[in-house]
C-alpha cells in the first residue's frame, strides 16, 4: 500500500463538510437521495432507464450479459450511433440553432458552432474520410490539439463506424507511430501548427516523423492553422478544407451494434507497452451521458466548460460523448491558461458566462500560485457548480477552488474516475451530497465500489486498502487491443474475475467518504496524467549514455507527482549539464515534455535485491525525505545511504 497515512491523517482530521447550498438544492436535478436505493436494488433497470433517454435505432434484447467475466456486454442486440445522439437528436428536437462550442483560438480568434453546423462539418468530414477508403471498423488516429476539428473528427469517424484513436497533441511522433501501429491505423488527422503560450508550435514536421515510423501508413489530412504554408506530400497528404469542399451537409449514419468499438484510448500501464482501452458504443454512450446529467447537474441553458485537453479521456467522455448528448453549450479553449495574462480563464469564463466549470487540482494549484488577484479582476458570478479530477485535490486548493472561485456557494464534485471506466465512478452529487475536501465521496447511484484486502475481503472504516469495483457498469473497459490475456491480468485476477481492481489504493472513512490514495503500482500521476515508471525507465536505458535507470514518483507540491529519475551511466559517459540537456531531449523525444524528470541523479548503484529487483519503494523513501530502515536485505547495504547524498545534493542545486 502507498505510505500516503500522513496525508490521509491529515485529511481524516478534515473536519470541514459543505451540504449543498439550498438554493442549489432547491433546482437541482437530483435532490433525493433516495436514487441510490432505488439504483442498488435493480442496477439492471436503473442503467436501462438511462440507456432509454438517448435514441436508439433498434432497441436492446439484454441489458447486461455477464456470462462470461470479466467480458461483459451491454444493452445487447442494440443498435445506435453515437453522432446522431450526440447531433441528429438535438436538431429534430429544435436545439438546431443552439450554440454547441463558443471556440476561443490563443491569439484571440473565435468560432462559433451551432448544433446544426456542427453536424454539417461532421458529415462533410465524414464524406471525406469515406473518400480516403476509410470503412466501417477501422481505426483513424488523431494527432491535434484543441481545435473544433478534433470532436468533428471523431464524431464524423462515429457517424461512419470507424473507430478514433487520439493521441495527444504533445506526446512525441514515436508515441503516435507506435499506437498506430498496435492498432494497425493508417489515416492520420494533423494539423500543420497551432498557438500556445505565446508561440506558434509546429506540428506537421512531427506528425510527418509519425507517419514514417508506421508500416502501413496511407492518408494525412491536416487542418490549416496558422498561416504559413506546410509541406503536403502529393499522393498522401491532404488540407482538410479541401478534402470537405462540395461534400454534402447530411451522410446517413451507420447503425452501430451497441458493443462496436467507439474508440480506443492509449493509457501507461506498468510496462513499457501502452495499453489500448477499448470503449464500445451503447454502454459507453450511456454512462457519460447520465454522469454529465446528475454529477454536473446540466440544465438546457447552461454553458459548461471543461479546461481538459480532449487528447485524455476527461475531454473525450466530458467534451465530446457527454455534454453533447446532453445538447449543452460549451466553452473550448485552445491555449495556455496564463497567456496573454493570468487571468484569461476567468476572462473566458467572465465572457462566456461559464455556469459549470471543471479542471484539474494541478490547474488549480496553478492558479492558486498566480494568485486570488486574477479571478478577482473577474465577474465569475455566473458559476453554479465547479468540478475536479485526476489526482486526489489537497484541501488547501478545494478551498481556494470554493472560495476564490466560487464565491463561496458552488458546490465542488470531485470526481475520481479513470480510462478504464470512461465515466465518473466516485463522485458527489451535488444537489445530494455533504463533501468533504479532499475526498471524492460516494459511488454514483449503479456503481458498486469497495475497499478490499488481499483476499477479497473489505475492510473496517478508516483502514487502507485496494480500490476495487464489484459490478459492472454500462461504460466500463471492455478490453485491451488485441491483448485479452494482459486485461484479464491487469484489471480482474486480483480476486476473482468479476471484481475489477482499479490499480488505486483508498480508505472509507465512518460516514462512508472515499479517500484516493494514489497508485499502487509503478503508475505515476503527473499533473493528472498518467506515466509509468518503466517507460520513462526504458526511454533512458535507449539512451546510449545510460546503463540502468530507475525512475519514481516524487510529491511535487505543483504537479502531484513528479519523475525522479536514479542512472548508472556507461563507462565513458560523463555526468554534467550537458548530460541533462540530452537526457531531458530524449525523453521528449521518446515520450514526450511531460515524462522530463525533476530530477536525473547519476548515482554508482541501485538499491537492489540479493535477486537483483530494484527496491523503488526506498528511492521514494529517499525523494520523500524518509527514513531508510532496514535495508540489510539488500545486495550491498550502504548503497541506500549514498544515494540520499547524491540525491540531496542534486535536490539543493535545482531548488
Ligand atoms: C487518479 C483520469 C484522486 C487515480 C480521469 C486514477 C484521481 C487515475 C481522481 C486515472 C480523483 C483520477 N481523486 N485520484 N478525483 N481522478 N485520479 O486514466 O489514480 O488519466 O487511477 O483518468 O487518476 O487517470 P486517467
Amino acid at each position: 500500500m502507498p505510505d500516503s497515512s500522513a496525508t490521509i491523517e491529515a485529511h481524516l482530521k478534515e473536519a470541514r463538510t459543505f451540504e449543498p447550498p439550498e438554493a442549489f438544492r432547491q433546482q437541482a436535478n437530483v435532490s433525493d437521495e433516495g436514487v441510490y436505493e432505488r439504483a442498488r436494488k435493480d442496477p439492471e433497470g436503473y442503467w436501462a432507464w438511462w440507456a432509454e433517454q438517448l435514441e436508439w435505432s433498434k432497441k436492446w434484447e439484454r441489458v447486461l450479459d455477464w456470462t462470461d467475466p470479466p467480458f461483459a456486454k451491454w444493452f445487447v442486440g442494440g443498435k445506435i450511433n453515437a453522432s446522431v445522439n450526440c447531433l441528429d437528436r438535438h436538431i429534430r428536437e429544435g436545439r438546431g440553432d443552439k450554440v454547441a462550442f463558443h471556440w476561443e483560438g490563443e491569439p484571440g480568434d473565435t468560432r462559433t458552432l451551432t448544433y446544426s453546423e456542427l453536424k454539417r462539418e461532421v458529415c462533410r468530414f465524414a464524406a471525406g474520410l469515406k473518400g480516403l477508403g476509410v470503412k466501417k471498423g477501422d481505426r483513424v488516429t488523431m494527432y491535434l490539439p484543441m481545435v473544433l476539428e478534433l470532436p468533428i473528427a471523431m464524431l464524423a469517424c462515429a457517424r461512419i463506424g470507424a473507430a478514433h484513436n487520439v493521441v495527444f497533441g504533445g506526446f512525441s511522433p514515436k508515441s503516435v507511430g507506435e499506437r498506430m501501429n498496435d492498432c494497425e491505423s493508417r489515416v492520420l488527422v494533423t494539423c500543420d501548427g497551432y498557438y500556445r503560450g505565446g508561440k506558434t508550435i509546429e506540428q506537421k514536421g512531427r506528425a510527418d516523423e509519425a507517419a514514417a515510423a508506421v508500416d502501413a501508413f496511407d492518408k494525412m489530412v491536416v487542418v490549416k492553422r496558422l498561416d504559413g504554408e506546410a509541406k503536403l506530400q502529393e499522393g498522401r497528404d491532404v488540407w482538410w478544407h479541401d478534402l470537405v469542399e462540395g461534400k454534402p451537409d447530411d451522410i446517413e449514419a451507420e447503425a452501430m451494434d451497441a458493443e462496436d468499438m467507439l474508440f480506443l484510448m492509449y493509457t501507461s500501464g506498468t510496462t513499457g507497452k501502452p495499453k489500448g482501452i477499448v470503449h464500445t458504443t451503447g454502454g459507453y454512450l450511456t454512462g457519460t451521458f447520465a454522469t454529465t446529467r446528475w454529477v454536473f447537474d446540466t440544465k438546457e441553458e447552461d454553458v459548461y466548460w471543461c479546461m481538459a485537453d480532449i487528447g485524455w479521456i476527461t475531454g473525450h467522455s466530458y467534451i465530446v460523448y457527454g455534454p453533447l448528448t446532453n445538447g449543452l453549450t460549451q466553452v473550448m479553449y485552445e491555449g495556455a491558461p496564463m497567456y496573454p495574462d493570468k487571468d484569461r480563464a476567468w476572462a473566458i469564463a467572465e465572457r462566456y458566462k461559464v455556469n459549470v466549470l471543471y479542471t484539474a487540482p494541478t490547474a488549480i494549484r496553478g492558479f492558486m500560485k498566480f494568485g486570488g488577484e486574477h479571478p478577482e479582476k473577474h465577474d465569475l458570478s455566473s458559476l453554479r457548480l465547479l468540478g475536479t479530477v485526476g489526482e486526489p485535490i489537497n484541501p488547501e486548493a478545494w478551498m481556494w477552488y470554493h472560495e476564490k472561485i466560487g464565491g463561496t456557494n458552488c458546490p465542488i464534485v470531485d470526481t475520481w474516475w479513470q480510462t478504464e471506466t470512461g465515466m465518473h465512478m466516485i463522485t458527489p452529487l451535488p444537489g445530494v451530497t455533504t463533501t468533504v475536501p479532499g475526498s471524492a465521496t460516494k459511488p454514483f447511484p449503479g456503481i458498486d465500489a469497495a475497499i478490499l484486502d488481499e483476499n477479497g475481503d473489505e475492510v473496517g472504516a478508516g483502514k487502507g486498502g485496494f480500490l476495487a469495483i464489484r459490478k459492472p457498469w454500462p461504460s466500463m473497459l471492455r478490453t485491451l487491443w488485441g491483448e485479452d490475456e494482459r486485461f484479464i491480468e491487469t484489471y480482474w485476477s486480483k480476486w476473482d474475475k468479476k471484481t475489477y481492481f482499479a490499480g488505486d489504493g483508498a480508505r472509507k472513512d465512518k460516514k462512508g467518504n472515499f479517500w484516493i490514495l494514489g497508485r499502487i503500482d509503478d503508475v505515476l500521476n503527473v499533473s493528472g496524467h498518467r506515466l509509468s515508471t518503466m517507460e520513462i525507465e526504458s526511454a533512458l536505458v535507449g539512451h546510449g549514455s545510460v546503463a540502468e535507470a530507475a525512475v519514481v514518483g516524487a510529491s511535487d507540491p505543483d504537479k502531484g507527482q513528479a519523475p525522479v529519475a536514479f542512472v548508472i551511466l556507461e563507462s565513458g559517459s560523463k555526468d554534467g549539464a550537458d548530460l541533462r540537456k540530452t537526457l531531458n531531449q530524449h525523453i521528449t523525444e521518446e515520450i514526450g515534455p511531460i515524462a522530463k524528470p525533476r530530477e536525473i541523479v547519476v548515482v554508482p548503484d541501485l538499491p537492489k535485491t540479493r535477486s537483483g529487483k530494484i527496491m523503488r519503494r526506498l528511492l521514494v523513501d529517499i525523494c520523500e525525505g524518509r527514513d531508510l530502515g532496514d535495508t540489510t536485505t539488500l545486495a550491498d547495504p550502504d548503497v541506500p545511504k549514498e544515494i540520499k547524498d547524491l540525491y540531496e545534493e542534486r535536490a539543493a542545486k535545482t531548488a
